[in-house]
């Protein structure tokens, strides 16, 4: 195994002992949420886990964890996810996966999200990752100019790209298309989220800001944890 992936494995492990009988846990999305379920089964607790995206829905439903859609269960008391930095005040920018909209969905109606990473992810400033942007696939191309102008307002002044696999647009779970937009640093992310928002046809994007309690990350030298 990399150092890498020892260090999510790591990450995800001590994530999975917060978890106690009775709760419902959101599951998050890509590798390092992976290493999560992965040991959160193991611990064959009494758990109900609300999945992010159909490909955790999967994991979760094939190690034996009982999962219910968002809704159908009381309050979510953990959510444990990945994300693709983690910046100064547990700031984040997620969605290389391509679950940001359920992501967030789910982190938002959580009592407590705890974001799990490897060392390389914790950033002095968020934008050196790509930032993920949903859209709908009606009109996307005249959304992509006014995401263009958006970010322009912030002083960045970089063209989305349309996230495509195989030659082919990535659609989401829920059927919309991503654009990834190259932001270099992100000065002022309220701001940017904001801008974002505000843009007919965007549906949400990759910054989770004010959303997680706590951050876990795997290091060489084990799991350091950090707070906002
Ligand atoms: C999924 O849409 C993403 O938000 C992931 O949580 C994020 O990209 C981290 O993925 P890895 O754990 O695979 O690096």
């Amino acid at each position: 195994m990399s150092d890498v992936d020892a260090q999510k494995r790591a990450a995800g492990e001590a994530a999975a002992a917060l978890v106690t009988h009775g709760m419902v846990v959101g599951l998050g999305t890509g590798s390092t949420a992976a290493w999560f379920v992965r040991a959160l089964a193991a611990r064959k607790l009494d758990i109900v886990g609300v999945p992010t995206s159909q490909v955790t829905a999967d994991l979760a439903t094939s190690l034996g964890i009982r999962i219910a859609q968002l809704g159908e269960t009381k309050t979510i008391d953990l959510t444990v996810d990945g994300a693709d930095e983690i910046g100064p005040g547990l700031a984040l920018i997620k969605g290389a996966g391509g679950a940001l909209l359920r992501e967030k969905l789910v982190w938002e109606a959580s009592k407590s999200c705890v974001v799990i990473a490897e060392a390389v992810k914790h950033v002095k400033i968020l934008g050196k990752f790509p930032l993920s942007i949903e859209v709908v696939a009606f009109g996307h191309t005249t959304t992509a100019l006014r995401i263009c102008d958006a970010l322009a307002e912030c002083d960045l002044g970089v063209a989305p790209m349309l996230r495509r696999r195989d030659g082919e647009p990535v659609r989401t779970d829920g059927g919309n298309l991503i654009y990834d937009a190259a932001c270099g640093r992100i000065e002022e992310p309220a701001a940017l989220a904001a801008a974002l928002k505000s843009v007919t046809g965007v549906v949400d994007h990759g910054l989770f800001l004010d959303l997680a309690d706590r951050a876990l990350i795997g290091t060489d030298a084990g799991v350091i944890e950090l707070e906002p």
